[in-house]
């Protein structure tokens, strides 16, 4: 038999990904609740691309209210999905799902809002007429393109470890501005304004082989993964003697903070629960 849900009975939330031990969403969706006086728990789900169809719609049919998607299953969570919104439509990825009571299943990506809400308002770093380059072409990337070439940068350059995909992907969003795709071994000076690593190579441990001449005095470095300590790519930007080197904890907090006024109607202060993390980190 089914429990049924009583009105203290907290709503239910969570991520999936695979892995996602690492992940710090409870963390922040607890705080953020604390904060907002909302009843709600908020849990991690591993579940693997085979069954990632199947095991998030038993969790949806079964009390789950909102998910966030984190990586290998962004994509997937798109095609899942029967409405999207705008920026998840563009980006044809999702990070966040909120199930409404009449079964809609909405798709949304809040995680290039994270990012340029982290790099402007956390960082003071205005876009504007800079040369960026973006490293990995997967989920994590798609969601960043548009809010990126919404600034007006000068030029947006995507390399992946399979050029193709960065290509693709460039050739998708040229209409918005100076974009393009190419390989790591094609890369050249002079060096960027700014990296960010959008690959999950972090978290295999490995930064790829890069060409000399991409990082100098002034380049930021970027690291959409986060973690303690250092990464491979953080590391590599500060052997480089890069202006700048973070990690993506403010684009966490910022995009996770999205998803609950989505889920929840209530903007969360980020300010706290950032600070609570980079002690961590
Ligand atoms: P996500 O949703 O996190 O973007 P994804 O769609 O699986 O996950 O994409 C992972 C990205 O990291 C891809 O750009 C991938 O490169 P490929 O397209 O060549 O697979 C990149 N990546 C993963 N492991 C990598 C490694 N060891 N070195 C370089 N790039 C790596």
């Amino acid at each position: 038999m089914n429990a049924v849900a009583g009105p203290d009975t907290p709503d239910q939330y969570g991520v999936v990904g695979h892995p996602v031990a690492h992940s710090w969403s409870p963390f922040i969706h607890g705080m953020f609740a604390k904060a907002t006086a909302q009843n709600l728990v908020y849990r991690l789900f591993d579940i693997s691309p085979e069954h990632f169809r199947r095991d998030t719609l038993r969790l949806l049919t079964g009390g789950v209210r909102g998910l966030n998607v984190t990586l290998p299953h962004k994509q997937a969570a798109a095609e899942l999905v029967n409405e999207l919104t705008p920026r998840a439509e563009r980006a044809r990825a999702v990070n966040t799902i909120a199930f409404f009571k009449d079964t809609l299943l909405l798709g949304d990506n809040t995680d290039g809002l994270g990012l340029t809400a982290d790099l402007e308002r956390n960082f003071g770093i205005n876009l504007a007429d800079k040369r960026v380059l973006i490293l990995g072409a997967g989920g994590a990337v798609r969601g960043v393109l548009e809010p990126l070439l919404e600034r007006e940068l000068r030029s947006l350059v995507i390399a992946n470890r399979t050029p193709d995909r960065a290509r693709k992907l460039a050739a998708e969003f040229a209409d918005m501005g100076e974009i393009t795709g190419c390989g790591f071994p094609d890369l050249t000076g002079p060096p960027y304004d700014l990296i960010i690593n959008g690959t999950s190579a972090s978290l295999q441990g490995v930064m790829p082989d890069m060409p000399v001449g991409l990082v100098g005095e002034e380049t930021i470095c970027y690291d959409m993964a986060y973690g303690r300590g250092h990464t491979p790519f953080t590391l590599w930007a500060k052997s480089l003697h890069a202006a700048r080197v973070t990690k993506g904890w403010g684009m966490l907090v910022e995009q996770a903070a999205e998803s609950f006024l989505l889920w929840r109607g209530i903007r969360p202060d980020t300010k706290p629960v950032l600070q609570a993390l980079t002690e961590h980190s």
